[in-house]
């Protein structure tokens, strides 16, 4: 049985190649075939100048994917009691930068999450805002933190911070941003900031050392 269902489906499928096979050789191209061929030539060579004059635009635009930054920062306050409870206020700012000579950028969603051992401190916000061209946007912000509780070890960082002279805060988040490159559009990018920043409990010094500079996504 199974070998007559074979020779079945040869017989079936025999003529279809035959004239196949015969419009190869007849030598005559349908006209629909050479409009299709024109066509998509066309489009090539389209694909082609597009590309060309995207990356002719890339040159002499320039772009340069706009980046936020923590130029300088202060700790005003820091106090942690027996009770385990710590108290902090910091100055922070953040530097938005814009390194278009042709073109605005836009930062938005901007959320940074401060937070000391793992423990939340808090999340700085901002609203949208523009960037001219060439030119940068600082953003001032005063950290408060009234009672942030500590565990025993935490409390522990805190003793130690104070003998180091040295403490460390983590600040990590986001932002959006968004920028014209040439006519062909806008450019969208996320703007991601991680990084630890260091003072001198003693003095309140930011310790400079290294820049804190967003990466983008
Ligand atoms: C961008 O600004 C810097 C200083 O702020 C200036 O030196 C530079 O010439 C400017 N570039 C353009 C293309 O405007
Ligand atoms: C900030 O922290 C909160 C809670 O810890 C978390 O839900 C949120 O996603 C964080 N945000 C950022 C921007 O990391
Ligand atoms: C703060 O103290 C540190 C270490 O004691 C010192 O290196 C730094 O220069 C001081 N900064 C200021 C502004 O006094």
């Amino acid at each position: 049985m199974p070998s007559h269902d074979h020779v079945a489906e040869r017989q079936h499928h025999r003529p279809i190649r035959r004239r196949l096979v015969n419009t190869h050789h007849s030598g005559k191209t349908h006209p629909l075939i050479w409009l299709a061929a024109i066509l998509c030539t066309i489009i090539a060579i389209g694909v082609v100048i597009a590309g060309i004059v995207v990356f002719v635009g890339y040159m002499v635009i320039h772009p340069r994917i706009p980046v936020m930054s923590i130029t300088n920062a202060h700790l005003d306050l820091l106090s942690n009691d027996y009770a385990g409870l710590l108290q902090t206020q910091l100055t922070i700012i953040v530097v938005a930068q814009n390194g278009n000579a042709k073109a605005h950028a836009t930062f938005s969603d901007i959320r940074f999450n401060l937070s000391y051992q793992g423990q939340r401190i808090a999340l700085m916000r901002a609203p949208p805002f523009d960037v001219p061209k060439n030119s940068s946007k600082s953003l001032n912000y005063v950290v408060r933190a009234a009672s942030i509780p500590l565990t025993p070890q935490q409390m522990e960082e805190v003793d130690e911070s104070w003998k180091r002279d040295v403490i460390g805060f983590d600040l990590k988040g986001s932002a959006r941003t968004r920028w014209r490159v040439g006519p062909l559009g806008s450019v969208k990018f996320w703007c991601n900031l991680e990084c630890q920043l260091k003072f001198h409990p003693s003095n309140g010094s930011y310790i400079h050392h290294s820049r804190c500079t967003s990466k983008s996504k």
